[in-house]
């Protein structure tokens, strides 16, 4: 069986929550080959686990600040970003308009037949948004921030917003709620794509359990608030 080479994007928006970039690429990373290569598994399982080369994306080369962390060094821009299958967002200000040139990149990215899926985390989904590839869609986003944007009027209304689950996926796009959620969405990822026995062990590697989608405890921050 030939090896999965897979491109992955991390979108670098200003700001951006580091956990939400940190715990999903980490996660998700933690199943390609040399990753798991020193691990206890048959070779013919090792030969499953995918290669992954990440490409780290903003409208310039100048370093992004997170919340916290570390700078990050973009090493693509939206018009030299290889061909992706899969792109991360995570989270930033949902207030802000997104960069220049990002909403085409975008809107071309989501057409090309060769792209498989959108992971968005937390406010990524309500930046992403702008470009108008969700229309339609069922998406979650940061409760919190659904309900600051719903009482300001500022809430984008074509979307279909998922208030009661952790994380939701609609055709290629697929969406968490709130920083934390974006790990239970790397997991069903993870669950989704990759071996099961790969899955298995690096479920005990990072000594976590996955939430389901349901029940979401923190779908009575959105109690009362109207966003149909
Ligand atoms: C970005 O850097 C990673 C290594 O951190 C590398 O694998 C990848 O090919 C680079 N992408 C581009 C577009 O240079």
């Amino acid at each position: 069986m030939p090896t999965q080479t897979l491109n992955l994007g991390l979108l670098l928006l200003p700001g951006y929550q580091w956990l939400d970039a940190a715990g999903p690429v980490d996660y998700i990373n933690s199943h390609s080959r040399p990753m798991i290569s020193h691990l206890p598994l048959a070779p013919t399982v090792l030969d499953k686990a995918p290669i992954m080369t990440w490409h780290y994306i903003s409208k310039g080369l100048t370093p992004i600040r997170s919340t916290s962390g570390p700078l990050q060094q973009p090493n693509c821009t939206f018009d030299t970003c290889p061909p992706l299958d899969y792109l991360v967002v995570p989270g930033a200000d949902a207030f802000e308009p997104l960069p220049e040139g990002c909403a085409d990149f975008l809107r071309k990215l989501i057409v090309d037949p060769t792209f498989k899926a959108l992971l968005l985390v937390c406010t990524g989904s309500m930046s992403v948004a702008q470009a108008g590839i969700l229309d339609g869609l069922n998406v979650c986003s940061n409760k919190l921030s659904l309900k600051i944007a719903a009482e300001k009027g500022l809430l984008n209304r074509k979307v279909k917003w998922v208030g009661d689950r952790r994380w939701i996926v609609d055709g290629k796009v697929w969406s968490a709620g709130g920083v934390t959620a974006g790990i239970d969405l790397a997991a069903e990822f993870s669950r989704v794509h990759f071996d099961p026995q790969i899955v298995a062990i690096i479920g005990d590697i990072m000594e976590y359990e996955p939430n389901p989608a349901q029940p979401d405890p923190f779908s009575r921050i959105l109690d009362g608030v109207d966003m149909a």
